[in-house]
């Protein structure tokens, strides 16, 4: 087992998970911690690259665009290349590592959203990250409604003031946000030891507090170097 400890973070676009995880990272950062973080897809330059790919709403094809199981390969192929240049390193190094997004976003939006279901997911999560667990996911589900609002407006503010398209995911329909909550919901149920929900809106400054005491209370539990 790598001495480091390894957190991810999860939720729908517009749950507040990535001003969560710079929160959390800044206090970390102030208790001494030598914190590594990354998002997905993205977090090296190749997953950079695969990143604008499968989020530029321009990526259409012979087919229309990106068919579910390409995408899947993708968000696979981003992952690999994150586990291996910077996951596993900083684990081996004893950093704290804070992950925006893993697996558990392809379980939720391509198992469950593109209904390829869990199980192929995750028999690629075996095969292709080697099984890599996170120790601790905060799974951010405020109600579908308040997450959705928040990310159509703040991508129409993105592209009116970057002209940066960002938004494939975003321009989906409410099923398809609808499965996706539903997957993060059964996650959480198969594994309650590794992810803690917050459910409640409880406004931003309530939540940052309660994800402090969560990562507190594990990070106490075991000794990092
Ligand atoms: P982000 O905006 O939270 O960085 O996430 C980018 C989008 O990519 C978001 O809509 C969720 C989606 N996504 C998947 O569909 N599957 C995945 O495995 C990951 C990591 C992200």
């Amino acid at each position: 087992m790598a001495p480091g400890f390894f957190i991810t973070f999860e939720g729908l676009d517009g749950s507040g998970k990535t001003t969560q995880m710079r929160r959390l990272q800044a206090w970390l950062t102030a208790e001494g911690r030598t914190v590594t973080s990354l998002r997905q897809p993205g977090g090296t330059a190749l997953g950079d690259r695969i990143r604008g790919i499968l989020l530029d709403s321009r990526s259409e094809t012979a087919l229309g665009g990106i068919t579910p199981l390409a995408e899947l390969a993708l968000m696979f192929a981003d992952r690999a290349q994150a586990i291996a240049e910077v996951i596993r390193p900083a684990l081996e190094r004893g950093d704290v590592v804070l992950c925006d997004r893993y697996t558990d976003s392809s379980e939720a939006y391509q198992g469950g959203g593109r209904e390829l279901g869990a199980a192929r997911v995750l028999a690629l999560h075996r095969a292709i990250c080697e099984d890599l667990q996170p120790d601790l996911t905060v799974l951010l589900l405020p109600d579908l409604a308040t997450s959705l609002s928040r990310a159509r407006s703040r991508n129409l503010r993105h592209v009116q003031h970057t002209g940066a398209d960002e938004n494939r995911f975003e321009r989906e329909d409410d099923a398809f946000y609808q499965r996706i909550y539903d997957a993060y919901e059964a996650i959480a149920a198969r594994e309650p030891g590794r992810v803690v929900s917050i459910r409640d809106d409880a406004g931003l400054a309530v939540v940052e507090m309660r994800v402090r005491a969560v990562v507190e209370a594990r990070l106490a539990a075991v000794a990092l170097p």
